[in-house]
């Protein structure tokens, strides 16, 4: 087992209601006037921003809004955030949606404490040392940035799509209530999944020995999604799933899933790219990239692949790890065709040319200067091994 350090500081709020806290939550942080940042209008359609709106009067709390954000959130938004910020006196950021808005508000935060250009911070020419306080009221279970470190944005120039990841930007609440979760359409409730499994899994792959406790967290948070999503695609209103599959959001992003083991995040720098370029949904593309890079890496260490088959996919262990564990990943393509999400590129809706995948793998590399991956090393070649097998 690694040294580790475990640092979750976002208080959680989290149930039927949950909401009508957000005033008083933000007040207890020092908050007085607040950027209300939201997406492109669910938020207004559910009733929940007037919910919100009222709870920030009710605490004597002032706003300004911006809405807008997208999918994919855009560099072009941050700088329009930080503007309106800047003009209007704000102290607080409210993030009120999904993993876009979130890393929106949190990319607009880094940008307040910062005299430079904000983007110095996601190609890594900058480390941000100071941030505005961010608070979240989520929507949607997937991206867990309620609790992470994380901020990932896009340059639309080039289509870059970057992260920017430290301490500095861990929201300080995040409230969740199950029930706005309801409203999903069933392809987000899916990719959400798909995404909260994967932070777990890129956590879970790895070749540390000693991890047990680690371990049994990871399969048991991968077992519960995999039951939820399954139960949700055909029952959407159903609470407990809702619930346990938002909770799953958060405690597969913070940390605690991946303590005293090596991360790998290769399946996460692959899709980055693809959203980047083809503007898809970040669970859908982790989905279409995982089977072909599991079997890409999966010599690496064919036991821990057969420990995730028999423990997480609950299949039958065959005559060889490698047999085993082939069959663990049959199984995940098989659920998620079952939720609905690919398994291959041409599955999520995109023939990919030759060319397309030759820029996927040099932005992946960050033109040619990195190599990723940590349960195996992945340089240039291997990369575009993987995309042309995802390719399907
Ligand atoms: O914009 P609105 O109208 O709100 O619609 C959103 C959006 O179209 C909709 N939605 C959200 N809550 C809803 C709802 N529709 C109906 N009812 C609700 N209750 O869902 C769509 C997707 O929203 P989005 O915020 O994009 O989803 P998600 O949470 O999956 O976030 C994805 C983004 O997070 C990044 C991804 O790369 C992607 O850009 N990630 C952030 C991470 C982090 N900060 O820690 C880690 C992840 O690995 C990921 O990279
Ligand atoms: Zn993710």
């Amino acid at each position: 087992m690694q040294n580790f350090v475990y640092y979750t500081p976002t208080k959680v709020v989290f149930g039927k209601n949950a909401e009508d806290e957000t005033g008083a939550l933000v007040r207890a942080q020092g908050g007085t006037k607040v950027l209300l940042h939201y997406g492109s209008g669910s938020v207004k359609r559910s009733g929940l921003l007037d919910k919100i709106i009222a709870s920030l009067n009710s605490a004597g709390v002032a706003h300004v809004e911006l809405g807008g954000v997208v999918p994919n959130p855009r560099l072009s938004k941050v700088y329009e955030g930080i503007a309106l910020c800047k003009k209007e006196g704000v102290d607080f950021l409210l993030a009120v949606g999904g993993g876009s808005v979130i890393d929106s508000a949190k990319a607009i935060a880094y940008g307040l404490a910062y005299e430079g250009d904000v983007w110095d911070f996601y190609e890594g020419k900058a480390e941000p040392t100071a941030c505005y306080p961010v608070g979240t009221v989520l929507t949607i279970a997937a991206a867990g940035s309620e609790m992470s470190n994380s901020s990932v944005i896009t340059k639309e120039e080039g289509g870059l799509k970057r992260a920017c990841n430290t301490d500095y930007a861990r929201p300080r609440f995040a409230v969740m209530n199950p029930e706005l979760t309801y409203t999903l359409p069933a392809y987000q409730t899916a990719s959400g999944a798909a995404d909260i499994m994967m932070h777990t899994m890129e956590r879970y792959f790895t070749t540390e020995p000693d991890t047990q406790l680690t371990d049994a967290l990871a399969e048991g948070l991968l077992r519960t999604v995999k039951d939820c999503a399954l139960t949700l695609r055909d029952a959407p209103q159903d609470y407990a799933a809702r619930a346990n599959l938002m909770w799953a959001s958060s405690v597969s992003h913070n940390g605690l899933t991946g303590c005293g083991t090596v991360g790998d995040w290769a399946c996460h720098q692959l899709e980055h790219e693809l959203g980047g370029m083809l503007d898809c949904a970040h669970g859908a593309g982790l989905a279409a990239v995982w089977p072909a890079w599991a079997r890409y890496v999966l010599p690496t260490c064919p036991a821990r692949f057969a420990q995730f088959a028999v423990n997480v996919m609950g299949v039958t262990p065959a005559e060889t790890d490698t047999a085993t564990a082939e069959k663990g990943i049959a199984a995940m393509e098989d659920f998620y065709h079952a939720i609905g999400m690919p398994a291959t590129l041409r599955e999520l809706g995109y023939e990919l040319t030759d060319a397309q995948l030759d820029e996927l793998t040099e932005k992946c590399t960050y033109f040619h200067t990195r190599t990723i991956g940590g349960f195996q090393i992945l340089n240039e070649k291997d990369i575009r091994a993987i995309y042309a097998m995802a390719r399907g």
